[in-house]
């Protein structure tokens, strides 16, 4: 059977690669976000807020799909490996095909670090990763929230802490402003040192205002929509805390992603307030998102807590799994 990676613009194989993955989904995660056509498009045409995409697929008509997430910059020695098969043909070898294929891939362009989640519990996945010398590096809590959960009002409260005349608070959908810029790629570039990742090995990055405006304006040329809010110390300038939502092209769900709050500014409930500014201003802009999704390392308890409040449920686990070439 022919392995192929999938060219970004031939829509007719991704669309294949589309039908298996959705097959998958439904078979292994009924409840996981259904990704649309247009999602996957986008996804391979521009990079997300991780990194860059990339589908390879065993058969013109796919039995089993590899999604590769590439990470960029001070992260390029690792990638994110994603295997599924189609649930008709597992346990003949495909798997273990793709796996192999992609791994000597990675090698070669000198990635060190591959990562893999499993969504919990899976006898197959689990004994597949493990099985292959992969080791639980974290394990991740997925959170599911209705986006009209809370009352406008019952927002703008968290929105407004306690001792919030000293920080401004601003929301914006699509590109950030290009005076937020450096202060957007510098918190966007320190996140990774700052977040609880067990024994995942992701470093901060340097922060590049121009390359965070290119990479904006690629996303959201696919169709994609991007949803963010930044909290400023007014007396010194300084970017404080920060938060990005990603919109899928047609998607009735959205991705909450990176929260940070900069270490000297916590304590002011700043993560709540941006958002809560960040969930009024999507609700705000005619979308039609129902969902939001997030997912955090199961130690990060105040982020859990954040979430809690604002209407985030449990929705299922995932191991990270690690191997080092
Ligand atoms: C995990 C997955 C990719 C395996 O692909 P596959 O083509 O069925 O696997 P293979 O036939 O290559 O089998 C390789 C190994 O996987 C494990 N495995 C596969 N199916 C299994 C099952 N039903 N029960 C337990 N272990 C299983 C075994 O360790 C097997 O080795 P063995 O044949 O020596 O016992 C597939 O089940 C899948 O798509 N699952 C959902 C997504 C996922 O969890 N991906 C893994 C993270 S990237």
């Amino acid at each position: 059977m022919r392995l192929h990676t999938v060219a970004p613009d031939d829509r007719e194989k991704l669309d294949r690669v589309h039908r298996l993955l959705d097959r998958a989904r439904a078979h292994d995660h009924p409840t996981a976000p259904a990704r649309s056509p247009r999602e996957l498009l986008s996804l391979a045409a521009a990079p997300g807020p991780n990194g860059e995409t990339q589908f390879t697929a065993l058969g013109d008509d796919p039995v089993a799909v590899a999604e590769t997430l590439f990470f960029p910059g001070t992260n390029s020695h690792m990638a994110h490996l994603r295997i599924a098969v189609d649930p008709e043909q597992r346990h003949l070898g495909h798997g273990t095909a793709l796996y192999r294929s992609a791994m000597k891939e990675l090698a070669a362009e000198g990635r060190r670090e591959v990562i893999a989640g499993v969504r919990l519990p899976s006898e197959a996945g689990t004994a597949f990763a493990e099985g292959r010398g992969f080791t639980v590096a974290v394990v991740n809590r997925a959170r599911r929230c209705d986006a009209h959960g809370l009352t406008d009002g019952e927002l703008r409260e968290f929105e407004n802490p306690a001792g919030s005349a000293d920080y401004e608070i601003r929301a914006w959908t699509g590109p950030t402003p290009p005076h937020d810029l450096p202060l957007v790629a510098a918190l966007d570039a320190a996140a990774n040192a700052l977040i609880p990742q067990g024994d995942l090995t992701f470093q901060a990055g340097e922060a590049d205002a121009e390359a965070l405006a290119c990479e904006e304006e690629k996303l959201l040329s696919t169709g994609a929509g991007m949803v963010q809010a930044l909290a400023v110390h007014r007396p010194t300038g300084e970017p404080a805390a920060w938060t990005r939502m990603d919109l899928p092209p047609d998607a009735a769900h959205a991705y909450q992603g990176m929260t940070l709050v900069a270490p000297g500014h916590r304590g002011h409930r700043l993560g709540l307030t941006v958002k809560a500014a960040a969930l009024l201003r999507l609700r705000a802009s005619a979308n039609g998102v129902r969902w939001i999704w997030t997912s955090n390392a199961e130690e990060n308890s105040p982020m859990a807590a954040i979430n809690e409040r604002l209407g985030y449920r449990p929705a299922g686990r995932t191991a990270m799994y690690r191997k080092v070439l």
